[in-house]
């Protein structure tokens, strides 16, 4: 018997409790799916270890060691990408911002890129000339560390699914009406179906038939960021008449 008064107070205890264990059993999943992607690679570079010990051939030592710096290379990547999720979301509460030219932001990160586009075969390039090819302004408050992470997972995940021949770019627009700031990364790779667009927003989720290295964090960490920062996440095929009809991530942010 519950007395009337405590009634709500009880079912609301109770809906706390519900969503307590939800969010516990997330942190679980989540704890797990770390755990499994870290596992793999050590696994791999104790293997190549144990096959160096016992390779008397210096060619195969060096191909076990070139093993034992690609495991660790993935590893770390995964270790890095772990970080930049944990970070993006302790910070949340009080998220430091400041006022920030966005347009400017997107191409320091892209100009840091062209290295790695070049490594891969990609021409990255910047889409956001203004009138007269002057740069566009786009200021907003924003927290300047997490928006470089946000713009560097998208740009990385286009120089890597579109590969040699692909071509990438970046732009931010400012909508002249409601004055939305959205920054767009578009290539020309094989894209991502409709039905798989909600699903690789989640960590570790990564779409099948993909040979390309990766921890399946990049997209969790720009939902999150985008997300401190109010702004939507959008997918849609950048080529909609081409064979490779690529991809087109569009990170709207509200207005101040
Ligand atoms: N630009 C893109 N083109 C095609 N597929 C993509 C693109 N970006 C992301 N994906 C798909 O979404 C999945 C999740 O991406 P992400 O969270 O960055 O993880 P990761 O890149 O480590 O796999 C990828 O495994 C890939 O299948
Ligand atoms: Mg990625």
């Amino acid at each position: 018997f519950i007395p009337q008064e405590v009634a709500p107070l009880v079912s609301s205890i109770n809906d706390l409790l519900t969503r307590l264990k939800a969010s516990l059993n997330t942190q679980r999943r989540f704890l797990a799916d770390a755990a499994h992607q870290l596992k793999t690679p050590l696994a791999g570079l104790r293997m190549q270890a144990e096959l160096a010990q016992r390779e008397g051939n210096a060619d195969d030592i060096r191909g076990s060691l070139q093993q034992i710096a690609r495991s660790s290379t993935r590893a770390t990547h995964t270790v890095n990408q772990l970080l930049a999720l944990a970070r993006a979301e302790t910070t949340g509460r009080s998220l430091p911002t400041t006022e920030l030219d966005l347009a400017q932001l997107v191409t320091e990160v892209v100009q840091d890129s062209v290295p790695r586009a070049l490594e891969h075969g990609v021409d990255l390039g910047l889409g956001h000339e203004g009138p007269d090819d002057t740069p566009p302004v786009c200021m907003m408050d924003g927290n300047p560390t997490l928006l470089k992470e946000m713009t560097r997972n998208l740009v990385d995940n286009a120089i890597n699914y579109s590969g040699v021949g692909g071509i990438v770019t970046v732009r931010v627009l400012t909508d002249r009406f409601s004055g939305v700031h959205v920054l767009q990364v578009e290539d020309n790779g094989p894209g991502i179906p409709a039905s798989e667009r909600e699903l690789v927003l989640q960590p570790f989720y990564r779409a099948l038939g993909t040979n390309v290295d990766g921890s399946g964090l990049g997209l969790a960490i720009v939902h999150e960021i985008a997300q401190q920062h109010n702004a939507l996440v959008q997918m849609e095929d950048a080529h909609p008449h081409a064979t490779a009809r690529g991809l087109r991530v569009s990170v709207r942010f509200r207005p101040r």
